[in-house]
């Protein structure tokens, strides 16, 4: 995203610990274990702990079966495009943060529900996904930026979760908020973004079928870049409103003022659902770039779903719905 009020943020080379050195590092542990010399070394709880989060306990789960109804006429993006190539402001504002998202710790893993609801909760990740059932799902994936890709995302039904929460029936709007942690995040150590990112739908915008809570890619568990281990897809709308590693979700009677939406509203609003036929203040939304193939192709209304949603909004009035 491009954001008039600040220069970006670099991440240090020195906080970046890459798979490879991490792997490294690993070995190098190994052997000085086998060697004796592991007392010398102090106290090794922060090493174990990285290493104890090596192995995702859900990655049995997958492939998933693929759900015929969601597929897309482009190709698939390479996934070591749509891995290198993020926007995660947490670790960074540049596209190359998936090394350094890789600090993120994605066991242990809760998610808070509350709010509107019959009955407040916390659940593990993994009992989370026990409860639900899995599917793959190629979806159309455009940001606000004008670039585009087609991802195989696995993951349930947001309606799903919504089901479980039991909201009451005066919950208009569902929050989605990611984690908030400085030591992982260096990105979350800059004051003047409104963390934690935070984004919101109504509740038939939240129980629309198209709407996907994202556990997995490319017939793997989602990795750290792309928002593990849980985060939304809402494939009409603008990519920011697809909220990555999500730990919370709060059922409410007020709208939110989602994490763009404080900084800039006049540039990224709440809705964000594709038109380009309304440019962004500073650039056209006619056209996007696949980020997979690399050509310039028409943007479609609602990104090409409006048989899913246009009579969501249809009764909206004065509203900006698209941006
Ligand atoms: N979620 C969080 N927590 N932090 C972010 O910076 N960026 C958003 C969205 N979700 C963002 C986020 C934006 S601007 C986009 S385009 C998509 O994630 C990018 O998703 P991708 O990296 O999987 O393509």
């Amino acid at each position: 995203m491009l954001i008039k009020i600040r220069k970006g943020w670099e991440l240090p080379e020195s906080m970046v610990l890459s798979e490879s050195a991490f792997l490294n590092r690993r070995s190098i542990l190994k052997g000085m274990a086998g060697a004796g010399l592991i007392a010398s070394v102090g106290s090794m709880a922060t090493f174990r702990h990285a290493l104890a989060d090596t192995k995702d306990p859900s990655a049995n789960l997958y492939p998933v079966p693929r759900n015929d109804k969601y597929t897309v006429k482009r190709d698939l993006t390479p996934e070591k495009i749509s891995t290198t190539y993020n926007n995660f402001y947490e670790f960074g504002s540049q596209k190359t943060i998936s090394e350094a998202a890789q600090a993120l710790k994605i066991r242990p893993w809760t998610v808070k529900i509350d709010g509107m609801v019959e009955k407040e909760m916390e659940i593990g990740i993994d009992d989370l996904l026990s409860k639900m059932q899995l599917e793959e799902r190629l979806y159309r994936h455009r940001c606000v930026e004008a670039w585009s890709m087609v991802v195989p995302w696995s993951g349930f039904p947001l309606k799903d979760l919504v089901k479980l929460a039991a909201p009451t029936s005066g919950a208009k709007y569902l929050v989605m908020q990611t984690f908030e942690d400085k030591a992982v995040a260096p990105g979350q150590k800059q004051f003047w973004y409104p963390w934690p990112y935070t984004e919101g739908l109504t509740m038939e915008e939240a129980t629309n079928d198209l709407t996907f809570l994202v556990t997995g890619m490319y017939g793997k568990p989602v990795s750290k870049q792309n928002g593990a281990p849980l985060r939304l897809a809402t494939p009409w709308k603008y990519g920011f409103k697809s909220v990555k590693s999500i730990d919370r979700f709060t059922f409410t009677d007020k709208r939110p003022e989602t994490f763009w939406e404080k900084l800039n509203s006049d540039e990224y609003g709440f809705w964000a659902n594709v038109n380009p036929e309304v440019d962004h203040p500073r650039w056209s939304q006619a056209t996007e770039r696949d980020i997979g193939t690399g050509d310039r192709v028409p943007t479609e209304i609602y990104n090409g779903y409006g048989d899913y949603v246009a009579n969501i909004y249809k009764n909206i009035k004065g509203e900006a719905l698209y941006r």
